[in-house]
């Protein structure tokens, strides 16, 4: 039966291909990030394509109060979320005292608390119905701590561990919570982020599609998987953290995330 699925950074990149997953399995699609024209543009693609029903949401969550809003002006419009896709996200390359603090601020807001919130709210109603899915986008950043990236690294960290939570949390009372962790991908993030020369923006380690991430994180959602990792290298990468000694993988993570002046 077709679901009602709200996408969270649907208007480029691996929210972008999820939302095409979504729309060629047949869902309806609330499509949801700051740019209203790219959002419409995607829409009108994905009417075309796959005759899907598609409603776009404009709304900027790095603004406290955003996504509280977001949920009010949907509850108006009588749409109810079957599926929750908390995929927008930005980071921010750099040491952390010298970047903009409302850029990293906005970013804790994006990536932690509107993520927090829509599944306080959403998750509250699936529960009522005893039924529903959630997909939260955190990274294999999650699983270790990355110097020149640190508060990015840590709201991944935050995103993986709330998720696994409420998976526990959920599970018995009929809503599934999976949690998509992703390894350097083709998108837009690099050069929001600022990693124009970084090592791991340049080639050192490999770099997967969007559409192969967004695959995964579909399928791993359908089957109710908790923590879904794209690709071998991924998972190894993810895994090998927990064999190595914590002041080595700091070392290699801020050794991949440097690099601007070699
Ligand atoms: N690419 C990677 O290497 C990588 C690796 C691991 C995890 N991830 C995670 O994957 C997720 C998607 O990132 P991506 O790689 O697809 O990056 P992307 O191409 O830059 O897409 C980010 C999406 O988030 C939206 N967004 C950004 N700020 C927002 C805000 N303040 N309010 C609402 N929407 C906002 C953007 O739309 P607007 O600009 O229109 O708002 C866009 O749709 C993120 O959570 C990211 O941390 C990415």
């Amino acid at each position: 039966m077709p679901e009602t699925v709200l996408i969270t950074g649907a208007s480029a990149g691996i929210g972008y291909e999820l939302a095409r997953c979504f729309a060629r399995g047949g869902d309806r699609l609330i499509l949801v990030s700051r740019s209203e024209s790219r959002l419409n543009q995607v829409a009108e693609e994905l009417r075309k394509e796959y005759q899907a029903d598609v409603h776009v949401y404009p709304a900027d969550l790095s603004k406290p109060g955003e996504a509280a809003a977001l949920f009010h002006r949907l509850m108006d419009a009588g749409l109810h979320v079957d599926v929750l896709v908390n995929n927008a996200g930005y980071g921010l390359n750099g040491p952390f005292v010298e970047n903009d603090y409302i850029e990293e601020s906005g970013m804790v807001q994006v990536n932690v608390t509107a993520l927090m919130e829509l599944c306080h709210l959403f998750g509250a109603q699936m529960v009522s119905r005893g039924r529903g899915k959630i997909l939260n986008v955190a990274s294999t950043a999650a699983f270790q701590p990355g110097p020149l990236m640190s508060n990015y690294y840590a709201t991944k960290a935050y995103v993986l561990s709330f998720s696994e939570g409420l998976a526990e949390e959920l599970r018995p009372r009929g809503v599934t919570v999976s949690v998509l962790c992703p390894g350097a991908t083709r998108t837009d993030f690099f050069d929001r982020a600022g990693m124009h020369g970084v090592r791991l923006a340049d080639g050192m380690v490999p770099v997967m599609k969007a559409d192969r991430v967004a695959r995964a994180g579909y399928r791993g959602l359908r089957k109710g998987r908790v923590i879904i990792i794209p690709g071998i290298v991924n998972k190894f990468t993810a895994q090998s953290v927990r064999f190595t000694p914590r002041w080595l993988v700091r070392k290699l993570a801020g050794y991949l995330n440097g690099g601007k002046n070699k």
